[in-house]
């Protein structure tokens, strides 16, 4: 395994994106308690200089759609803080329902945010990692990344395309200093699964993926899922004959996230409908 050059989290500059609330939130305190210089980035950037205030850290502007504000976010953290050690793309949306009830618009909104977003974050810090020979990008993709599921359609694809990019850019530049990560959770309690029942996939609380995140400096693993367990059996789902996967998925009933809107599923839709 390639040997990275260490990075030392005191002191370590942090930036994340969509780190007013949820997992990135948690991430971005989890950072500051090992004595990082953390940045949080979001669309709400009221929310964010909240919970960056909590901690010690910096809320900005940000949104990872547009590649300018990305640069004003990253130039930001470098006059505040100095050049990003660690970069954590973790702004996300999820969109459920049948996936020719949402409409193109969704879909765009939902690849516009959860690819190019990561993708944006990577231009715009690889060169300077490069360049300093050290570096580590993680990215938050899903296990969503990896299963299939009914009502997620678009988000599969937004979240099989960042952990491919994650896969590929990482053989890339292993050779060079900087690693990169894909962190892949289960259901997350936090606004974006809000009112949808996911079962049997396992609900964990934003701060065990936090602590992850966080572990992911020292091993810098490749893929990590949370709970590790979910991981195992995505491979195990990947190689069971379709017959046997389809019984077992019915018998879970795996159908949930096309089943009608709760009352809180409507009221996240409802917020992602203003973006
Ligand atoms: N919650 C889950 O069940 C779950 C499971 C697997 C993966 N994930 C992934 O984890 C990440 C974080 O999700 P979460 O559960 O904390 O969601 P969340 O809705 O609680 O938080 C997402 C944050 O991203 C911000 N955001 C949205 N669009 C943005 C944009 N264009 N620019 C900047 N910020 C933007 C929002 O304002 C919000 O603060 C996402 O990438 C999501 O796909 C979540």
């Amino acid at each position: 395994m390639t040997a990275y050059p260490a990075i030392d989290l005191a002191g370590a500059v942090v930036a994340i994106t969509g780190g007013a609330q949820g997992i990135g939130r948690a991430t971005a305190e989890a950072f500051a308690v090992k004595g990082a210089q953390v940045a949080v980035g979001d669309l709400n950037d009221v929310l964010a200089k909240e919970a960056a205030a909590a901690f010690g850290g910096t809320g900005h502007p940000l949104d990872v759609t547009d590649p300018d504000s990305y640069a004003a976010f990253l130039d930001a953290v470098a006059r505040e803080h100095g050049p990003v050690d660690v970069l954590v793309n973790n702004a996300g949306v999820m969109p459920n329902g049948g996936f020719l009830e949402l409409d193109a618009r969704t879909d765009r909104m939902t690849i516009e945010i959860n690819l190019f977003g990561v993708l944006h974050g990577m231009r715009l810090v690889l060169p300077g990692m490069l360049e300093r020979g050290r570096g580590h990008v993680v990215n938050v993709a899903s296990l969503a990344g990896k299963f299939p599921v009914k009502g997620l359609a678009t988000y599969n694809a937004s979240k099989y395309a960042v952990v491919g990019l994650t896969a590929a850019t990482r053989l890339e530049y292993a050779d060079r200093g900087v690693s990169v990560t894909a962190v892949l959770p289960s259901a997350v309690d936090t606004a974006l699964a809000s009112g949808l029942d996911m079962r049997p996939i396992p609900k964990v609380k934003p701060s065990e993926i936090a602590a992850a995140v966080v572990d992911s400096v020292r091993t810098r693993k490749g893929e990590i899922a949370v709970p590790g367990y979910v991981g195992a059996l995505a491979s195990a789902a990947a190689i069971t004959p379709e017959p046997a996967l389809n019984l077992i998925r019915r018998l879970m009933r795996d159908d949930r996230a096309l089943r009608p809107d709760s009352e809180e599923r409507k009221a996240y839709r409802e917020r992602l409908e203003g973006h």
